[in-house]
């Protein structure tokens, strides 16, 4: 008798945590922080950010965000033209002042202009609070019909330029003992993904980079390193894409799986920001229990996953 009242007392007390999982859009870490955590209004005001990948998706909607607060920006990617509309879309909506954005053209992958790039921003603003690595690229293709400069190229821009970004930054925040170092990954870091075998590959290695640096910066407390996985967000990721061949993008393809919308990814980025988090996972159900599934029950996630998995390529295969 006792016992039956404990199991239906407990089954309402797991009941609504069941529900607000099902609703959930993000790790519960991040949730929390979002209810209970600081807010980016309070903690982010009068930073230096730096943001690579501004020019589009995930990094303009960043920019335009950040400019709400009152930061100062300096906008990267290769595309000058790009940033300059990203910059004045900054200044309309934004509460900054035309000397508090600086654009700064940047490719991931001629490092050797990077220690120029960042010397250029101490020059600008003096130093250097937040870095977002943001920049990155991804492709849809067989493993085995994918040309290897794909291979190549995705590491070249994703992985490489990434930590050589991050390794000219770096000594500057040792010196000044703070800074955060913020680095969009994605669950393909996390998980495999069908299709996409030299993307997830980058992304694994940024994954292992981060954290071991991490590892290293014991000294350091006030030296934060994010890792943010987000799942499919509505970027131009998918549009700008490889296919099997370096020379070619998938363009405009309509993808039936569920996004989560751009300006509520950085919403959640700003707020791990915040806080401090380390490792945030940002996507829509079923793509959040996934990944729970994923780190906690690998062998039944690939049970569950591969019937899904096939059905991926197979569509993809049809639709080619
Ligand atoms: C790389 O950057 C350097 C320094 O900014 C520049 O002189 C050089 O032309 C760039 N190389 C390429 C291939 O764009
Ligand atoms: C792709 O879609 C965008 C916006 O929907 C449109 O402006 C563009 O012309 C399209 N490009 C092609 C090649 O269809």
């Amino acid at each position: 008798m006792i016992w039956e009242q404990l199991l239906w007392m407990l089954a309402l007390c797991v009941l609504p945590l069941v529900l607000c999982f099902l609703q959930a859009d993000a790790d519960l870490t991040l949730l929390w922080a979002e209810w209970r955590g600081r807010r980016p209004e309070w903690e982010l005001t009068d930073m230096v950010v730096w943001v690579t990948g501004a020019s589009s998706g995930i990094g303009e909607e960043l920019a335009l965000q950040l400019s709400k607060l009152r930061v100062s920006l300096v906008l990267s990617a290769r595309r000058i033209q790009e940033l300059e509309r990203v910059k004045r879309r900054c200044l309309e909506n934004g509460n900054l002042k035309e000397k508090d954005i600086l654009v700064l053209p940047l490719d991931l992958t001629n490092r050797s202009s990077h220690d120029m790039a960042t010397k250029a921003v101490l020059r600008e603003f003096g130093r250097i609070d937040i870095l977002v690595n943001n920049g990155g690229t991804a492709h849809k293709s067989m493993a085995l019909e994918t040309n290897l400069d794909v291979f190549q190229e995705l590491m070249e821009r994703n992985y490489l330029g990434t930590v050589s970004l991050t390794k000219c930054v770096l000594p500057h925040m040792m010196k000044r003992k703070q800074g955060k170092i913020v680095t969009v990954n994605s669950l393909g870091g996390i998980l495999p993904v069908p299709l996409a075998s030299a993307y997830c590959a980058s992304k694994h290695a940024l994954r292992g980079f981060f954290k071991s640096l991490e590892a290293e910066l014991f000294n350091y407390p006030g030296i934060t390193i994010s890792n943010i996985f987000p799942g499919p967000v509505e970027s131009n990721i998918f549009k700008n894409s490889f296919t099997g061949e370096v020379t070619k993008t998938i363009g405009n393809t309509t993808q039936n799986i569920p996004k989560i919308a751009t300006s509520r990814c950085v919403r959640l980025m700003l707020i791990s920001m915040a806080n401090n988090l380390k490792e945030v996972w940002i996507c829509l159900q079923p793509g959040l229990f996934i990944a729970y599934l994923w780190q906690y029950k690998p062998t039944w996630a690939w049970t569950i996953l591969s019937h899904k998995w096939r059905q991926t390529i197979e569509n993809s295969k049809r639709a080619m």
